[in-house]
């Protein structure tokens, strides 16, 4: 019997993640979407990996462009992952950014960034998986990290300071 959506969506909801927004510069332009389908895929050499929808907006220029950098986002940043993932204007509009190595914006107070080249592209049903090679990764500061469960926010709960062995 199919999958039910609504339950894919349910169940697949229950994996708690992290946030990211990816970045790439197509034609000297930024674009971004927030996406919390990244994960790294090998150390040697050093691949991660995101899941980007056909139908996204955003969806040539990643295809053209020949690098992208993942921006790990803080608890603090929910708002600017609604932004990345809804605003249909320019969305690094009053945003300070830099780049790297590659070109690909690297949005500042973010807790890490990952700038990568583009190292192959797989069709996945209504998405493409995207895989790159890491050419610069930072940690740029201590924040806690924004969580994605069943399609809200959540934040980490104060660690009781008791280390276990
Ligand atoms: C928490 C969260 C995670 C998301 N993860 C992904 C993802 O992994 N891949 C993806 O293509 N879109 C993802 N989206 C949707 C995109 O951010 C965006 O809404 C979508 O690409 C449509 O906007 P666009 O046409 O401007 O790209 C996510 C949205 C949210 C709020």
């Amino acid at each position: 019997m199919p999958l039910d959506t609504r339950k894919f969506r349910d169940v697949m909801g229950t994996f708690t993640t992290g946030v990211t927004i990816i970045t790439t510069l197509e034609n000297k332009m930024p674009h971004g979407i927030t996406a919390n389908s990244f994960t790294s895929v090998s150390l040697s050499p050093p691949l991660v990996m995101f899941c980007l929808g056909k139908s996204s907006t955003n969806f040539d220029a990643f295809m053209n462009a020949d690098c992208f950098a993942v921006n790990i986002l803080t608890a603090e940043q929910d708002k600017l992952s609604t932004h990345f993932a809804t605003f249909e204007g320019d969305r690094f509009d009053g945003l300070n950014w830099i780049t790297w190595e590659t070109g690909a914006p690297i949005l500042k107070n973010v807790i890490s960034a990952i700038d990568c080249r583009l190292e192959a592209t797989h069709d996945a049903g209504d998405h493409v998986i995207i895989v790159g090679l890491v050419v610069r990764a930072e940690v740029q500061n201590q924040s806690s990290p924004l969580l994605y469960f069943k399609g809200a926010y959540e934040k980490l709960a104060p660690s009781s300071g008791v280390l276990k062995d």
